[in-house]
Order: structure tokens, then sequence, then C-alpha cells
């Protein structure tokens, strides 16, 4: 695998179908699913590894966020990488960027309600990701909902000639979804955050069941959030087009949640469809073994 620092040097020896997958490092087996994905689509498989502080609306949770370089470096070679972009901040940004790619109608709720900014960070940076790295697909996370929603407009939008592919959510043996995040949980708040995608499979077992209404099951999360005592932000049934709310499940959505367990901020979602269909993501067999292992 090759390490490299510049844009141009990340577009040299690159042949047939080239595949990014953008990360903020602190790998865990959801991201190498997706460099595995992309490893089946792709002849060159490129993964990035930025944190992005244009995207924290917080700055403390910018310093906080877990970096390992080296790690991530082993765990994506092993997962068949050929080509890792590892910029400083002054490739990226090598001045203050006056140009942003905003969605604002997509950024007005949930995640870009509660944290102001967030997604023109977001579409900025992936916007020069695809500019400056000339992939022609990229992979992306389902677990980051609205945000796959956000990059997948914005390559639509702007006739960006890149694929935007989504690869499911990876949760634990027992249901919590793999954060890099999970790491700050201690083990009382990993089981009160196990709340969260107790009530997202009691939300996905009512479609299938025949319920519609976004009321009920947005309801249905609440209830396991709140015997859990977790801090909830929001917990809402999304258009999965465009991220307006739903009242009703009448064309595919997402139902998707922000808590606090502690002071760890968790997100998680399942899709959801009409004809009574649901995404949940796919479980580990065993406790993951990297970043936010549930042993
Ligand atoms: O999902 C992430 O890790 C980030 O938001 C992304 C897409 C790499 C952009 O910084």
């Amino acid at each position: 695998m090759r390490v490299v620092g510049t844009f141009g040097a990340a577009r040299e020896r690159r042949g047939g179908i080239t595949a990014l997958v953008p990360t903020m490092g602190y790998l865990h087996e959801g991201h190498l699913s997706l460099v595995r994905i992309a490893r089946e689509r792709a002849d060159t498989v490129m993964a990035s590894l930025f944190v992005n502080p244009l995207q924290f609306d917080d700055p403390s949770d910018l310093d906080r966020y877990p970096r390992d370089a080296a790690r991530d470096a082993a765990l994506l070679e092993e997962a068949g990488c050929d080509v890792l972009f590892a910029p400083q901040v002054e490739e990226m940004y090598p001045s203050e960027p006056l140009t942003r790619v905003t969605l604002p109608a997509l950024a007005a709720t949930m995640e870009g309600a509660h944290r102001p900014g967030h997604f023109d960070g977001v579409a900025t940076v992936v916007a020069k990701l695809f500019a400056g790295l000339q992939p022609d697909l990229a992979v992306f996370g389902r677990k980051d909902a609205q945000q796959f929603v956000v990059v997948s407009r914005m390559a639509a939008d702007l006739s960006m000639p890149v694929e935007v592919i989504g690869g499911p959510t990876l949760r634990e043996a027992d249901g919590l979804a793999l954060s890099s995040r999970n790491v700050f949980l201690s083990d009382a708040e990993r089981r009160a955050a196990l709340g969260i995608s107790r009530g997202l499979m009691a939300a996905a077992d009512a479609v299938e069941a025949g319920e519609r209404s976004a009321a009920a099951l947005e309801g249905l999360v609440l209830e396991e959030m709140s015997r859990q005592a977790l801090d909830v932000e929001y917990a809402e049934l999304a258009d999965a087009a465009d991220t307006s709310r739903l009242t009703v499940l009448d064309r595919p959505g997402f139902l998707a949640v922000a808590a606090r367990s502690g002071s760890t901020r968790l997100i998680d979602n399942v899709w959801l469809r009409p004809d009574g269909s649901a995404d949940r993501g796919a479980r580990l067999g065993a406790p993951s073994v990297l970043y936010g292992g549930g042993g």
C-alpha cells in the first residue's frame, strides 16, 4: 500500500476503476467492510484518512476525536487498500476555504439541526476529495444515514462523475452499532447504549408487522431509550431521498436517532421501506476485535 500526503501523489500510478473510502480514521470493522465493498468493484482502492476540522462544530470534540494513524494504515493494508491518502491540514486547506458546499434543505434537520455547519463541512471536504482524487466510485457507511443522503445528493446535483455507494451498518453481536466513539463508553454506558439499537429493532419489527405511523415508530425507540435514561437528541423518521420528515412510511425512509450515553454522543438508524422490509445492518458473530469492542 502506498501512503501519500498530496492529491497529486494519490492520483499517480492508478489503473482501471478507482474506488475511494473516505474516513476520519480510528478504524473498526465497519470501515474495513467498506474497503472490501470497494475491492469487489474497483481495480485501485484508495482510502482517505483526514480528521476534517470543518465538520466539527465543537472544538473540544475535534480535540478529543480518537486517532491512531499507524494502526489504521496497517488495518487498511490488510483489508486490501492500495493507496492511503493521509494529508496534513495544509494540503486540504492551504488557506481558509472561501468556497463551501451547502445543502440547506438537507442540513436543517436531525444531525444538521444539532450540529450547526456540520454538513457544510462534510459536503465541502467530500467535494474536495472527489475533485482532488477523482475516484470513479466512493463507498460510505449507511450508519451515517443523513451524511449518505447529503453526499449522494451533492454528487447528483453537481453532476460529479462519481458513483456513491452505501455499505450496511455493522453491529456488535448484541446490536450496538460500531463507531469509533464506542471506545469512550464505560461498561455501564455501553449497556445503556444498547437501548438505541433495541429501540430501532423494535421499530423495524413493527414495520414488518404493518405499522407505518412515524409517531408510533419514533415512540418505540424513544420508549427503549428512556428506559435506559439516555439523553436523547432526536428520533425521527426521514425520507431516504431528501431527509425531510415523514409522518407516514409511504416511501423509502430511515429512522434515525442521536443520543448521549454518559458524555458520548452516538447515532444509529434502520432503513425502512413501505413494503414492510427493513435494513437493520449486519451483526458480527463475535465481539469486535478493533476499536469499540464489546468485551
Ligand atoms: O464519515 C466520516 O468519517 C466523515 O464525515 C467523512 C465522510 C470522512 C468526511 O470527513
